[in-house]
């Protein structure tokens, strides 16, 4: 009789909630998460979501991400009360005493709860970001407002509020005794009662020893409907670790399992790392000649990785197998000749790369089928003694070769990445220019190298960039038309591949243009002589199934076996070549 009553006032109270879209549950009720963006006025589907995986892979290191300042982390007297709602416990902070501003945050943010996410009983993980698709025990939010917001202009302000996550790890042995045993005693399956706390923890007590300078960082959202995207994400690296049974307690307790919502898409976006976070599988990899754990014939085994796919790059272009396709026409080049679209010049670790400005450079035409817009250029290079080009074609390997990367203007980048003509790069191939002599500045009248003043700029940033992953601003006037010059740009190969560097995803449509770049040979001995490293490119892959097509005045074959047909036509080809 009580019993049906209750149960009868619940659901009753369920439909009420629900016809106003504020119920909502992680299982067990209609609303569950993948069904939270289905109310009109609530963000849970669109492109900012949290949480989300962090592939350490992917993550930048950014310099702006410096120490945080924390005001009243350490008082006694700042937490104010503990609650069950009904989908977590949170702890209300005392108002306008606990702030929290640095760490790259824009501005002070005045700290209000903290709460929790925990996952079952039976040690069911419970965290909501997932770091390399790991996922901790337990993840705490503690949660601030940009100093002088309401709760309301917070939410409407794409910075408005800031989350500090922290893992929560559960480990065999730890205290039973100290700041964890006391706030879990707290824990009741009573819901929608505060209760006060006692002024005998601080939120320094319950973050332990974690180290606050090593933390990732990107923009999102709240992880509950309406899943504002007015967040601006911190989440520390290293976990707090507590005893197992304290963890355990969170399920116990309040009778609530698995209270943390599905990582969301990134969608193109950018994650981030303080400098001294350690970035395990961005470091893990390297070429032949550096000591580390996956050389390039192990790069498949790398985590999220594709290496070991068969329309993988670089390869050599054998052009008597090459197919002429009469598609291959000429390319649309948008803003290559602006002298400032290079924001940027940094240094990889594996490479030398020059970052443009956002949405200005593009890439049409040449049998594409798209419009791209272009990211950044990178280099790969040699030894003093050997060469360093990716592509080989007729197994010759050339002195360097430099990589336009471009990304499919309709796409973001995470959509780009799993589209197999997402990306489209252009490989130019580089060489010694024959400073001296006769015959050579013959030939550099005819057909003019690139704008040796424009390398000599562009390579004088390397020394500053000598450090891993320090980059630089380039003010100097630089164009990407000056530095590939008069090369021909109407002659190429054409295949489908991958990038030549983990996750070697298989994502791009890949030009290699005939001609070489003419880069003076000093020049090109700055990028072994300054970068810290060299040798940086990737052995041959395999071929497989695929066919390297070419544009139609190719002076090579389609086949050898019909090279004999064509042979009146190669005359014809040639001749137009000295026109
Ligand atoms: C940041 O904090 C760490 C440790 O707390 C300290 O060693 C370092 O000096 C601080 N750096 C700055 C720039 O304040
Ligand atoms: C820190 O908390 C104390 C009270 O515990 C308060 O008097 C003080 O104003 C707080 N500091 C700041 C900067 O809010
Ligand atoms: C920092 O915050 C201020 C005020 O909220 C805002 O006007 C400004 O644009 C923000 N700056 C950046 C870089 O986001
Ligand atoms: C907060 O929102 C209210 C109403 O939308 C507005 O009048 C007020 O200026 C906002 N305050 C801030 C700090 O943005
Ligand atoms: C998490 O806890 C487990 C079990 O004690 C331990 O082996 C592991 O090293 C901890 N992880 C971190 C990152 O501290
Ligand atoms: C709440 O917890 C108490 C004791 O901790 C238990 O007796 C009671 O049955 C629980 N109620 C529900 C609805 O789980
Ligand atoms: C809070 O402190 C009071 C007095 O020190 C004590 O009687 C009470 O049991 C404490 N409550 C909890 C939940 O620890
Ligand atoms: C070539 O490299 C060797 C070591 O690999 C170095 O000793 C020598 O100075 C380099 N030569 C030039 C011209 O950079
Ligand atoms: C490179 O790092 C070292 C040590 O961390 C530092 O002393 C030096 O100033 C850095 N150089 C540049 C150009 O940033
Ligand atoms: C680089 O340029 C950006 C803006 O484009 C600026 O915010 C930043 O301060 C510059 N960095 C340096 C070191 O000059
Ligand atoms: C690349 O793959 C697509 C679809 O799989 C195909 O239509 C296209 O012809 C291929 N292009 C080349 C150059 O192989």
């Amino acid at each position: 009789m009580y019993l049906s009553s209750l149960l009868l006032f619940l659901s009753l109270g369920a439909l009420v909630k629900c016809a106003a879209g504020s119920d909502w549950c992680y299982h067990g009720c209609p609303q569950s998460p993948d069904h939270w963006a289905e109310h009109s006025g609530v963000s849970c589907g669109e492109k900012r979501q949290s949480p989300i995986d962090i592939v350490t892979g992917n993550v930048q290191i950014d310099h702006h991400l410096l120490n945080f300042t924390f005001v009243n982390f350490s008082s006694q007297h700042a937490i104010k009360s503990i609650e069950n709602n009904g989908h977590t416990v949170k702890c209300k902070l005392e108002a306008n005493q606990v702030e929290v501003s640095g760490g790259g945050l824009n501005g002070t943010y005045s700290t209000i709860q903290f709460h929790f996410h925990w996952g079952n009983t039976e040690y069911h993980p419970g965290a909501e970001h997932t770091i390399d698709g790991h996922r901790y025990p337990m993840e705490m939010h503690i949660v601030s407002l940009k100093k002088g917001f309401s709760v309301q202009n917070a939410t409407e302000d794409s910075e408005g509020i800031a989350v500090l996550g922290f893992f929560i790890n559960g480990t065999d042995d730890g205290d039973m005794s100290g700041p964890w045993s006391e706030l879990t005693s707290y824990l009741t399956n009573t819901t929608d009662t505060e209760v006060d706390m006692n002024n005998t923890i601080s939120i320094d007590d319950l973050i332990g020893n974690v180290d606050l300078t090593k933390f990732y960082r990107y923009m999102g959202s709240l992880t509950t409907p309406q899943c504002n995207e007015a967040v601006v994400w911190t989440v520390f690296q290293q976990p707090i670790n507590i005893n197992k049974n304290l963890v355990q307690r969170f399920p116990m307790k309040t009778g609530f399992t698995n209270v943390y919502r599905p990582t969301q898409p990134l969608n193109g976006r950018d994650v981030f790392a303080s400098p001294t976070t350690p970035l395990p599988s961005s470091h893990s990899w390297c070429y032949e000649e550096e000591p580390c754990e996956y050389k390039p014939s192990y790069w498949h085994n790398l985590p999220h990785s594709n290496c070991g796919g068969e329309r993988q790059s670089p390869i050599n272009i054998e052009t008597l197998d090459t197919v002429t396709d009469e598609h291959l026409g000429a390319f649309t080049f948008t803003k290559f000749d602006d002298k400032h679209a290079i924001k940027h010049i940094t240094n990889t670790g594996h490479s030398v790369k020059c970052v443009l400005k956002e949405d200005m450079v593009e890439v049409s035409g040449g049998g594409l089928g798209y419009v791209y817009s272009t990211l950044q250029f990178h280099f790969h290079w040699g030894s003093n003694k050997s060469d360093g080009s990716e592509h080989k074609v007729d197994s010759k390997r050339y002195p360097m070769e430099m990589h336009i990367v471009n990304k499919r203007k309709d796409l973001t980048l995470a959509e780009a990445l799993e589209t197999p003509n997402g990306l489209a790069v252009l490989g130019f191939l580089i060489e010694e220019k024959i400073a001296h002599g006769r015959s050579s500045s013959e030939h550099l009248e005819t057909h003019p190298t690139s704008d040796m003043e424009a390398w000599k700029k562009m390579t004088s940033y390397i020394p500053a960039i000598h450090n891993i992953s320090s980059e630089v601003n380039v003010t100097d006037e630089i164009s990407i038309d000056d530095l590939l010059g008069g090369v021909n740009r109407a002659e190429y190969y054409r295949y489908n591949g991958s990038l030549t560097t983990p996750s070697c995803d298989e994502a791009v449509v890949w030009t290699v243009f005939k001609e070489s770049v003419k880069v003076d040979q000093n020049l090109i001995m700055m990028f072994p002589t300054h970068a810290g490293y060299h040798n940086v490119y990737r052995p041959k892959q395999s071929l497989h199934n695929r066919k390297v097509y070419t544009t139609k005045s190719a002076s090579s074959a389609p086949g050898p076996i019909i090279l004999l047909l064509l042979l009146p036509c190669l005359c014809a080809s040639s001749h137009n070549l000295h026109l």
